[in-house]
């Protein structure tokens, strides 16, 4: 069994009384890429907004060793737990290799950071090369892609040094070469550290994941292998039966 990397205990988010995540356990490994999937509303953003810090929550998040919930935001990323939004968050008018720069410097002193630089950091052309966007080093993120801005986003998480990665929706708008591409860069980036992908694309899924984690109406439907989660009856109702009213709905509109 891989190592964890990130303990979640009863997570519990309540909006004015509704309960939007209803004690969830998740457990990440190092070397997994695991998928949290489940219908639109099934609560998988604000799991991953209650352990990066956006919403309070009630239960445990512990990695290393040290609990994360009431820490700040900028905590939990300095500890080493990174995430991305449904829709991607780059600074548009800098380039691909500042951008990255940026990331990289949270860690460094304001002054290294306003020296001028002939050379970029090691890291910053590693991580570059490791995301496909090594050509695209000078071009302005605002400029780039759908699917390549996701990618320096990813990016921008491996240079701050975050071994924790919760991405939320990655793949959401991308061709299939994209896609493909995008498998791989999860893989090579669970080598060393864990992955959490939040995702409604099935194929995508069943391609990729180590470990899934089926959330429904806020609480964990199913966990397990795709195998297992695929032939869990309670999966099956859920997905089975949304494809199902959609057919009835699209009959009913024809
Ligand atoms: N700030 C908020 N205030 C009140 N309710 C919220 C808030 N954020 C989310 N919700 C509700 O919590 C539930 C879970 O939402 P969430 O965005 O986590 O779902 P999701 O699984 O990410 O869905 P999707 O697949 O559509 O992205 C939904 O019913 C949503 O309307
Ligand atoms: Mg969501």
């Amino acid at each position: 069994m891989n190592a964890i990397a990130l303990s979640c205990t009863d997570i519990r988010v309540d909006f004015d009384g509704f309960t939007a995540v209803d004690g969830v356990d998740l457990t990440l490994r190092r070397g997994e890429v695991h998928f949290l999937i489940g219908p639109n509303g099934a609560g998988k953003t604000t799991l991953v907004d209650a352990v990066t810090g956006l919403v309070k929550y009630t239960g445990s998040v512990v990695k290393d060793g040290r609990e994360l919930r009431g820490k700040k935001v900028h905590h939990i990323a300095r500890a080493g737990v990174g995430r991305t939004f449904q829709t991607a968050a780059v600074f548009e008018n800098l380039t691909v290799a500042q951008n990255l720069d940026i990331a990289a410097g949270a860690a460094r002193s304001p002054w290294t950071l306003l020296r001028r630089r002939t050379s970029l950091p090691a890291a910053v052309a590693d991580t570059m090369e490791r995301i496909g966007l090594a050509e695209r080093a000078g071009a302005a993120a605002g400029t780039l892609a759908h699917g390549q801005k996701q990618w320096l986003e990813i990016g921008m998480l491996l240079v701050g040094d975050a071994d924790v990665l919760l991405l939320d929706e990655p793949i959401a708008g991308m061709g299939q070469a994209e896609r493909e591409t995008t498998g791989r860069l999860l893989h090579d980036i669970a080598a060393e550290r864990a992955v959490a992908v939040v995702e409604h694309d099935m194929d995508f899924m069943r391609a990729n994941a180590s470990r899934v984690t089926v959330l429904h109406g806020g609480a964990v439907l199913a966990a397990g292998s795709v195998d297992e989660v695929s032939a869990d009856p309670k999966v099956q109702e859920v997905y089975l039966g949304a494809a199902e009213r959609e057919e009835a709905v699209d009959a009913a509109a024809a």
